[in-house]
């Protein structure tokens, strides 16, 4: 499809506007949304009326809407969900999509190695060692602010063009506050919504990545996740470790020597039934990813590894390994003396954070079962559990053959002159397995972060050439959506 006279008007609109935009986002990103930290709660209220204001200065009808309280499990922050709406043309054929993003951001901790303050956005060129251009630096730059506002922007120019919301096209907004905390609330709000969402009829995202600076991609499916804590308990307080050392049990040792049992010497995960729903690589898919020429060794390389850090499930490289297998990481661990010098002591209790990336059907609530399960059948003796299961979502893959998909890619093609590759990522966006099951829907994840934006660490960035081409695929997209029948 040739991109339409309004849509040429549009990118040449988003084209002088761009110090406007970048301005735009400085804002936002001054906002700590934070929502895994209940101190920040007015900060991401704050966010969230920030976010409604842009939609409504597009020309669409947007809402604050409470998510729900926090749950008398203490679990769901109860952070508000920005919802917006157009109506489309009389005439519009395409697809009602949904679109969807987050608000908030992960905390900043460790604090010590942001070279600027996380919420106080630097605006540079990039410096020696690094590679691109010009960027914005602060927490949520990429993930999920800058792309959730390159869409926004295309809105922008959308209406500043053709005077009308969208530029014509139906959409249903939906963006969170409690992505980065395991979208908890979610669940109910779709169900207690589905009214207002039960028409639409695609997910788009745009909080994936790309293969590089001019490897655009389009994003087929994300891991689903099933994130638990268990703590081990021994003694009822603290002992000195040489009165008590070699009579009773030290719940740090005894910890480590189950958590060590997770995987086998092929580095696959040992829980029972663990690999039952998991569906095999096809021969095809392989070959596809095969051709994408990806380098996993010089990937390392950037985050200082040689090699031999190429280690993961025996039988799968590295790529299929991110994208199509599942994972248990230990993502935290911690028990006794931690602080400074050296203290003898044998700890009450030791307690980590084990998740499990997942994909094709496996269910996090089940494994999640499984793992504490299969932790009760090792209980060191003289010890016990105590299980936390904090949040979980489904894997999901999408068709890569629909319409609105080949919509999408035209787009890209259109915005950067290379037809996107399809790639999958390792991440979790635990809405798209829920908008699945839900309203069964399927997700187009459009994203342009890279793979040195520093997601979730400090200093994180995005790269103002990343944030242009977002801003014009989005516009793009937005043109396609209009010529669909
Ligand atoms: N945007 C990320 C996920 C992501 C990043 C997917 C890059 C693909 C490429 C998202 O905000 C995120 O961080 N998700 C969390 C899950 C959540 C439940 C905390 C994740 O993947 O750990
Ligand atoms: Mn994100
Ligand atoms: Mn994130």
């Amino acid at each position: 499809m040739p991109t339409s006279p309004s849509a040429k008007s549009v990118l040449d609109r988003l084209d002088t506007t761009t110090d406007d935009q970048v301005a735009r986002l400085v804002d936002w990103l001054r906002i700590p949304s934070i929502s895994t930290d209940p101190a920040y709660r007015g900060h991401v209220r704050r966010a969230a009326e920030w976010t409604a204001q842009q939609f409504t200065e597009c020309g669409l009808r947007a809402e604050v809407r409470e998510a729900g309280p926090v749950g008398a499990d203490g679990k769901g922050a109860g952070h508000p969900i920005v919802m917006a709406f157009s109506d489309g043309d009389p005439d519009y054929k395409g697809p009602h999509v949904l679109f969807y993003g987050h608000y908030d951001v992960q905390p900043v901790d460790p604090i010590d190695l942001w070279k600027s303050p996380p919420f106080e956005p630097v605006i540079r060129d990039a410096q020696e060692g690094e590679e691109g251009g010009k960027r914005v630096i602060a927490r949520g730059a990429v993930d999920d602010k800058g792309q959730v506002l390159m869409f926004i922007e295309a809105l922008r120019a959308w209406k500043d063009i053709t005077g009308k919301p969208a530029g014509g096209v139906k959409f249903t907004i939906l963006i969170e506050g409690e992505e980065e905390s395991g979208s908890v609330s979610l669940e109910k709000f779709v169900t207690d919504y589905q009214k207002d969402l039960g028409g639409c009829e695609v997910c788009l995202i745009s909080d994936t990545g790309m293969l590089g600076r001019d490897r655009p991609c389009i994003t087929y499916g994300v891991r689903g996740l099933a994130y638990t804590e268990v703590v081990l308990h021994a003694a009822n307080q603290d002992l000195h470790s040489g009165l008590w050392g070699g009579r009773c049990p030290n719940p740090n040792t005894e910890l480590c020597k189950v958590l060590s049992q997770l995987w086998d010497k092929k580095r696959r995960v040992t829980i029972p039934g663990f690999y039952d729903k998991v569906v095999p690589l096809t021969k095809k898919e392989r070959e596809n990813w095969k051709k994408l020429k990806f380098n996993p060794i010089a990937a390392l390389k950037k985050i200082g590894l040689g090699k031999a850090a190429d280690v993961g499930e025996a039988g799968f490289t590295a790529m299929e390994r991110e994208w199509g297998r599942p994972t248990a990481e230990i993502n935290g661990i911690v028990g006794g003396y931690t602080g400074k010098g050296a203290k003898t002591v044998i700890p009450a209790f030791a307690s980590a954070k084990v998740s499990f990336r997942l994909v094709a059907d496996q269910d996090p609530a089940k494994i999640t079962k499984a793992f504490f399960k299969w932790c009760k059948d090792r209980t060191p003796p003289g010890c016990r559990w105590e299980f936390i299961d904090h949040h979980g979502g489904f894997g999901v893959t999408t068709p890569i053959d629909s319409p609105a998909m080949e919509a999408a890619a035209r787009a890209l093609k259109g915005a950067t002159g290379k037809a996107p590759a399809l790639i999958k990522s390792g991440g979790s966006i635990p809405v798209a397995g829920l908008l699945k099951d839900k309203l069964g829907i399927d997700t187009i994840f459009m994203g342009f972060g890279l793979d040195d934006d520093r997601v979730h660490s400090p200093n994180e960035k995005f790269e103002i050439a990343c944030y242009k081409m977002g801003a014009r695929s989005h516009a793009l997209l937005i043109d396609e959506l209009l010529a669909m029948k």
